[in-house]
């Protein structure tokens, strides 16, 4: 782990107490007011030197550690994009810093388009695998062999299921699919959309891949939950836009809270 994540984990640690952190929750688009549901302390980004200015609109840039339905968390709620800074590592720091406070798994959400027909807005997508269309990566210019990670199962197949089964004890449909990762800012066109599904995607976003590729780096199990926030473009007559994506993402969060909470009850 670097220094800076060390010594932020000390701060932290000063701050929020020396309890170990068993899960960690990086919050979406639209997502970001679940962090204020954590009985806990509270930080803002700006008090951790070099963490992301998450300077995008619907974020909550602040990180929170306490108990969430009886389980220690670190929740992260807002999140860099490759696209703020050109950089597909923004993540890297927080996910170090994660790890060093003792978590052993990261959950990330995120806001997604849909690229299947049924899996309409205000659908929840577990994802089983990503592809990475954007051709970046966050281990580029990494120089230890941990650099060579595999990412077979880098959704924790065990995870996965506590997910569906608290879904299911939700009575929540929580779909399950294959994320691919666009670099954005900008949409997708609809040719785009229609060579990622051939390719095998079911849905699309501009985050997610990163942050799972540096948490396996890291040793951490990871689960991931797309809140479908439209359809892809081409796929429907709806408009696309940053505006849609944050209005439409509390349909999906409502349900989306009510699974993380009963999968972390279930838990404790
Ligand atoms: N494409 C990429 N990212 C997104 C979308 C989309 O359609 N919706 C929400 N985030």
């Amino acid at each position: 782990m670097s220094k800076n994540a060390d010594d932020l984990v000390r701060i932290i640690r000063d701050r929020a107490g020396d309890t170990d952190v068993r899960f960690g929750l990086i919050l979406g688009s639209g997502l970001g007011h679940l962090a204020d549901a954590v009985d806990g302390v509270a930080i803002d980004y700006d008090e951790l030197p070099g963490f992301p200015h998450a300077g995008v609109s619907g974020h909550n840039p602040k990180l929170v550690i306490g108990a969430l339905e009886g389980v220690q968390v670190a929740v992260f709620g807002g999140r860099s994009h490759y696209y703020e800074s050109g950089r597909a590592d923004a993540m890297r720091l927080p996910i170090e810093v994660l790890k060093g406070l003792g978590a052993g798994s990261l959950i990330v959400t995120n806001a997604a388009g849909s690229l299947q027909p049924d899996m309409v807005t205000g659908s929840l997508m577990c994802l089983t695998d990503h592809i990475n269309f954007s051709g970046l990566n966050p281990l580029i210019g990494e120089a230890t062999d941990a650099r060579f990670v595999p990412m077979k199962d880098a959704y924790d197949p065990d995870l996965r299921q506590a997910l569906l089964d608290a879904a299911s004890g939700e009575g929540v449909d929580l779909d399950q699919g294959v994320y691919a990762w666009y670099s954005g800012p900008s949409f997708e066109t609809p040719a785009e959309i229609n060579a990622i599904r051939i390719l095998g995607a079911d849905a699309v976003g501009m985050s997610t891949v990163p942050e799972t590729i540096l948490a396996r780096f890291l040793g951490l199990k990871v689960a991931a939950i797309s809140t479908i926030t439209n359809m892809a473009a081409g796929m429907s007559d709806e408009s696309i836009s940053h505006e849609h994506t944050k209005a439409m993402a509390p349909i999906g969060a409502a349900k989306l809270e009510r699974v993380l909470r009963r999968f972390l009850r279930d838990l404790s």
